[in-house]
């Protein structure tokens, strides 16, 4: 059997509407109308309605229905954990007769899952650089360089939005292996001062290279700022053999970094090594 795409499935769904729509009189007209009424946010928010309309769907085995729930539940913001509960349900009640249609509902939402992190991907590329020029245009500007790096933490803070907190630490020419908060954009924290080795910084400061933390409880060696940050990546700015500094950045959400962010960041910090200090 031939798999409709989403984009498939969506354009025949509408072609077919029309066709309905031609003839329809009343009766049908007014069905359309009450079934988009009870999928409107009401007592219920607008992701439940929707995942009830998936469990009966599977449970009454209407591929077509399940897809476009599927979908439409997409749309709502639910989570792989939401549907798979929801579908869950419709297995329970539907029975093992309702596993075909399990299969169909999972490949769909697989579909939209993979397509949506490919363009993600693509646009990241772009937000990364037009902000590559943008800095690389203001760090030759006439200010100071402490001025310079807390644009960047705001600049990168406010245009990527997993970016939640941006700050440098820089190595402390006082005291060997340990580095100091310089400037940042988000909230305040209390690891002002942090020793080589130590937490997530600390270790990326040893190893000299960067380190991504996809989920920061899995972590043992973590200094935790807030227990909304649920990933990390440090960058470590070089001189020569010497670290003279870091890019941290945390994330409220799970796994966000992809190959493309690592890169990203470690090209500005060897310009900045190279421009400012
Ligand atoms: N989490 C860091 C401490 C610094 S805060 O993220 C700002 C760490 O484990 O090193």
């Amino acid at each position: 059997m031939h798999y409709k795409t989403v984009d498939e499935f969506q354009q025949e769904r509408e072609q077919l509407n029309e066709i309905v729509l031609k003839y329809a009189q009343k009766q049908i007209k007014r069905f359309y109308s009450l079934d988009g009424q009870v999928y409107r946010k009401g007592a219920l928010p607008a992701k439940i309605k929707e995942l009830l309309g998936l469990v009966s769907s599977l449970a009454l085995r209407c591929d077509d229905c399940i897809k476009y729930h599927v979908i439409r539940s997409y749309e709502e913001g639910i989570t792989d954990a939401e549907l798979e509960e929801a579908l869950a349900i419709g297995l329970v009640v539907g029975g093992s007769i309702t596993i075909p249609h399990l299969r169909r509902a999972f490949q769909t939402w697989d579909e939209i899952k993979s397509t949506q992190s490919e363009s993600g991907e693509s646009d990241k590329k772009a937000l990364f650089d037009s902000l590559t020029t943008e800095i690389e245009s203001f760090i030759k500007m006439d200010m100071g360089r402490d001025a310079k790096l807390a644009t960047i933490c705001n600049l990168l803070k406010e245009k990527v939005s997993y970016f939640d907190w941006v700050g440098f630490y820089l190595s402390d020419p006082l005291k060997k292996a340990e580095l100091v908060l310089g400037p940042f954009a988000g909230e305040p924290t209390e690891h002002v001062r942090i020793p080589f080795g130590q937490g997530i910084c600390g270790q990326a400061a040893d190893t000299k290279e960067t380190f991504v933390v996809q989920d920061v409880s899995k972590e043992t060696n973590y200094l935790s700022c807030s227990p909304v940050v649920k990933s990390e990546i440090v960058v470590p700015i070089m001189k020569g053999d010497a670290v003279i500094g870091e890019l941290d950045i945390d994330s409220h959400d799970l796994s966000p970094f992809s190959e493309q962010d690592s890169v990203f960041l470690e090209d500005l910090c060897r310009l900045l090594a190279n421009k400012l200090f």
